[in-house]
């Protein structure tokens, strides 16, 4: 799919800081003058808020081939509702997670098979593909232990270490998207790291 804007994501496993590097880089960005767009996965439009509930914190039942595809529903909406439109205006789109996550937590961590997430994440964005994707790596220890209280996903335990193994094997695959940063270290020193690789990219 092709567009004039710039389409950035952060992804790694929960607790890895994506959120506050993403607060970040938008205000680093708008303050250079850029016009940036925030959205994160799942949950950035009102569609999205209510499948967060059902995916992250209500109890129903959902098999992992079914959660493959809400997630799928919230991105499609994440598309046409912010991503396209702001990168058809040229601004510059933060996200916080994409397909990867579903590659990663459903296809090879949840075992619904890589090259079946793969291939429906493909239908499902229409071929987009952001131009810059941040992994956060950090060890799902040191992770886990920067958040109060664990939700549904997250509590599936080891299944972290897989999901973190399936973005390092995802990025050595694909090294001209990936940038690996490593997130064990102070937000200061991470920002750092992912400005000066978004103002590479930009320039
Ligand atoms: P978040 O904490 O980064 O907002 O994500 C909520 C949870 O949803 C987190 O445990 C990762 C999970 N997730 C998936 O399993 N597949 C996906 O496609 C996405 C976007 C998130």
């Amino acid at each position: 799919m092709t567009h004039r804007g710039f389409f950035v994501t952060f992804e790694g496993i929960d607790g890895c800081g994506k959120s506050t590097q993403a607060d970040l880089l938008t205000t680093a960005l708008e303050e250079r003058g850029h016009r940036v767009t925030h959205t994160f996965e799942p949950g950035g439009t009102t569609l999205g808020k209510r499948l967060r509930t059902i995916l992250v914190h209500d109890e129903l039942a959902v098999s992992p081939f079914a959660e493959v595809l809400l997630f799928a529903a919230d991105r499609r909406q994440d598309i046409d509702e912010i991503i396209l439109p702001a990168l058809h205006q040229e601004q510059i789109i933060v996200a916080e997670r994409f397909a990867d996550s579903s590659i990663a937590y459903q296809g090879i961590g949840g075992g619904v098979g890589k090259e079946r997430v793969e291939s429906l994440m493909n239908l499902i964005t229409s071929g987009l593909i952001p131009d810059l994707t941040l992994l956060l790596d950090i060890a799902p220890d040191k992770s886990l232990a920067r958040k109060a209280s664990l939700d549904k996903i997250e509590q599936r335990g080891s299944f972290l270490t897989l999901v973190r193994r399936a973005y390092l094997d995802m990025a050595a695959q694909q090294p001209a998207r990936f940038v690996i940063i490593n997130a064990a270290r102070t937000r200061e020193d991470v920002f750092q790291d992912v400005l000066a690789a978004v103002l590479k990219r930009l320039s």
